[in-house]
């Protein structure tokens, strides 16, 4: 479903990312983990479009887009639940959704479905963005993109920030999705909010993939990913 080989990308000149390989297959859970500021978000914004690639190829379906401006690759089927949720603070949950579902024909995902998914947010449609909590805010901006109806979704630190309960509702959902043949791409900063959620698990070090291995044998035996974090945070 993705393929990405030879990315270098970055911003004014300098280069974050390092000729960064990565495949993942329709349907799956890759995470992808690394400290602050090793290049997660940059990774996930030059597959959105929202960054341009100094060179490289991103395939999604077998089409090029790297390079191609965001509204484009969004139309190709990636969506995007940005760092940080970015819910509007005045706009109510069911704007939100109108908003996101707006102009588009047949939809896949309705709003309907998605409150059958998250009803949390059922119970919130009147709410304002800044009346949310943060779980509420990450479901809303799950809905949100999934309105987009997008077949890749790229989910950056859906987790942070978020108490372990509520955290682990966020990856019920994702799990699901992926069930549903979803292809998902997530990054986070913390191993334990990816281990029992991916398929494949990677590490992402100054821009640099420097692990790509089954999830199950991490899940057997953290201690070789564990360390390899943990170097990345002492450098
Ligand atoms: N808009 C920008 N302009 C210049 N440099 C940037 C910009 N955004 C990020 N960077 C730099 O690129 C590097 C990678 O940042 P990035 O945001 O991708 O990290 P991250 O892995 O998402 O970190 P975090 O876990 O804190 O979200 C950092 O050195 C950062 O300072
Ligand atoms: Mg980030």
């Amino acid at each position: 479903m993705l393929r990405i080989s030879g990315l270098n990308a970055g911003y004014g000149g300098g280069t974050v990312l390092h000729d960064v390989a990565l495949t993942v297959e329709a349907g799956r859970i890759q995470a992808i983990v690394g400290r602050n500021g090793a290049g997660k978000t940059t990774l996930v914004h030059a597959i959105a479009g929202l960054l341009r690639p100094y060179s490289g190829t991103i395939t999604v379906s077998d089409v090029d887009l790297a390079g191609k401006p965001a509204h484009r690759i969004a139309r190709t089927g990636v969506g995007l639940v940005p760092q940080g949720r970015r819910v509007f603070a005045s706009l109510t949950v069911a704007e939100h959704l109108r908003l996101a579902l707006a102009g588009r024909h047949n939809p896949m995902w309705t709003v309907g479905r998605v409150l059958d998914l998250m009803p949390r947010l059922a119970q919130r449609l009147g709410h304002r963005g800044n009346q949310l909590s943060g779980g509420e805010q990450q479901m809303l901006a799950l809905a949100r993109a999934l309105l987009t109806q997008p077949r890749l979704l790229l989910l950056d630190e859906p987790c942070e920030g978020l108490a372990g309960e509520v955290a682990s509702r966020v990856r019920e959902v994702i799990a699901g999705l992926a069930a549903g043949g979803m292809t998902v791409l997530i990054v986070e900063q913390q191993l334990h909010h990816a281990i029992q959620l991916a398929d494949r698990i990677a590490v992402l070090d100054y821009g640099r993939l420097i692990a790509d291995e089954p999830a199950d044998g991490v899940r057997a035996d953290p201690a070789p990913i564990e360390a390899l974090l943990s170097i990345a945070q002492r450098r």
